[in-house]
C-alpha cells in the first residue's frame, strides 16, 4: 500500500482541536467507483470547517483517522489544472451530500480522489493559490448574497465578523456587485482593510447609516441581534455558520413586524462555483489572502486560523 503525506484527525478534542491534529503519512486515496479519479494537489486552504471536524463536529468517530480539508486546486490525471467543487455523495445516504473530509478523505494531502464531475477548470489567469480559496469560502459567500440573498433586488448589505474567510468573501464580492456594504468587526486594525476592500467598517453592533437588504451572517449568538437591528423591511438573513454560538436569542416580533426573511445556506453548485469563477475573471477579483503556508508549516496555518486574527483565507501551497 503506498503512502502520502497529509493533514488529519486522529482523534476529536472539543477545547483544543489543535492536539487533534497529526501531520503524518496515509494511505493513497483510492475509490472503486471508475467515475472517480485522483487529484495531484498544488495548493489546498483551510476552513472553520477542519476546526469543527477536529473538535468532533460534523464528523463521526468511526470514521477516524479522517484526512482533512475540503479546498484545492491541482492537476486531474489528464494534465488539466482544475478546482475541485468539494460536495459529494454521502455513502450513508443515497440521496445525501456530504463535503470532502466527513465521508471520503480531504484535501489536506498530496493527492484526493474525486467524482470526475466535480472538477471545475482552473482559469489560466488564477494561480493554484488563489483558486484554492474559492470552492467552499467563496462559493458559499456567493450563494449567501445571490441565490439566497437575492441581492440582485437590493442596494446594500451588511456583513459580520468581517476578517473570516467567508466574510472577507462577501464583502469583495458585494463591492464587486456594486453594492453599498458594510461589515463588522471586533478589531480596529480588520476595520481597516475592510475599508481598503471599499465596505464601511464599523464596530460590532453599532448603528449604520441605513438598514440594509441583506445580512451575511456567520458568526451567530454574538452579533444576531445586530442583524435583526439592521435589517430594512422585507430583508433577507442569510445564516450559513455560528462560529461564536449557534443560540441566539431572536426577537420574533421584529422579525414578523418587519417582515424578515431568516434563511439557511451551505455551499453552492457546482455550476455557482463556474459561476463564481467567471464572474472572478470577468471583473479582476482575487480572493483575500490571510496568509501562505508551505505544507510542511500546516500545524502553523492551524494555529493561525485557530486564533480568529485571521483576514481572508489562509492557504497551504503543497508544493512547498
Ligand atoms: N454552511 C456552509 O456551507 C459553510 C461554509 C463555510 C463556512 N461556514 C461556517 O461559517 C463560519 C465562518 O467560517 P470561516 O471559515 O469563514 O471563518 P471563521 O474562522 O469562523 O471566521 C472568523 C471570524 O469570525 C468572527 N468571530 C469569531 N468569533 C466571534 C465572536 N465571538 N464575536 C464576533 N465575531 C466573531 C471574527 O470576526 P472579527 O475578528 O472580524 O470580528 C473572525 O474574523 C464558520 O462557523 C463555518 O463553519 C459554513
Amino acid at each position: 500500500m503506498s503512502i502520502m503525506r497529509a493533514a488529519y484527525a486522529s482523534r476529536f478534542d472539543a477545547d483544543d482541536p489543535l492536539a487533534a491534529l497529526v501531520v503524518g503519512e496515509r494511505p493513497e486515496p483510492t475509490h472503486p467507483d471508475p467515475d472517480w479519479v485522483t487529484v495531484e494537489v498544488r495548493a489546498s486552504s483551510l476552513n472553520h470547517h477542519d476546526l469543527w471536524s477536529l473538535r468532533g463536529v460534523g464528523l463521526a468517530a468511526d470514521r477516524l483517522p479522517m484526512i482533512l480539508g475540503c479546498d484545492a486546486a491541482g492537476v486531474d490525471p489528464d494534465g488539466n489544472e482544475v478546482v475541485v467543487f468539494p460536495v459529494v455523495p454521502d455513502p450513508a445516504d443515497p440521496r445525501g451530500l456530504s463535503l470532502l473530509s466527513e465521508h471520503h478523505p480531504g484535501t489536506l494531502a498530496e493527492r484526493v480522489a474525486v467524482p470526475r464531475a466535480n472538477l471545475v477548470p482552473k482559469p489560466a489567469g488564477m494561480s493554484f493559490v488563489e483558486a484554492a480559496c474559492l470552492p467552499t469560502a467563496w462559493l458559499t459567500a456567493y450563494r449567501m448574497l445571490t441565490t439566497r440573498g437575492r441581492l440582485a433586488d437590493g442596494g446594500s448589505v451588511l456583513v459580520q465578523g468581517a476578517g473570516g474567510g467567508v466574510a472577507t468573501a462577501a464583502v469583495v464580492l458585494a463591492v464587486a456587485l456594486g453594492k453599498r456594504v458594510y461589515a463588522t468587526s471586533r478589531d480596529p486594525a480588520k476595520r481597516e482593510r475592510i475599508a481598503a476592500l471599499g465596505a464601511t467598517a464599523v464596530a460590532p453592533g453599532a448603528r449604520l447609516p441605513e438598514r440594509v437588504d441583506v445580512v451575511i451572517e456567520t458568526v451567530g449568538a454574538a452579533t444576531f441581534d445586530h442583524s435583526l437591528k439592521s435589517a430594512a423591511p422585507g430583508a433577507r438573513i442569510v445564516v450559513s455558520g455560528a462560529t461564536a454560538g449557534h443560540e441566539p436569542t431572536v426577537n420574533l416580533r421584529r422579525v414578523f413586524a418587519m417582515q424578515l426573511e431568516i434563511l439557511g445556506s451551505t455551499m453552492g453548485t457546482a455550476a455557482e462555483l463556474a459561476e463564481l469563477l467567471d464572474l472572478c475573471v470577468a471583473r479582476g477579483i482575487r480572493p483575500v489572502i490571510d496568509g501562505v503556508h508551505g505544507f510542511s508549516r500546516v500545524d502553523e496555518a492551524f494555529a493561525r486560523l485557530h486564533s480568529g486574527g485571521i483576514f481572508g483565507k489562509v492557504v497551504l501551497d503543497h508544493t512547498t
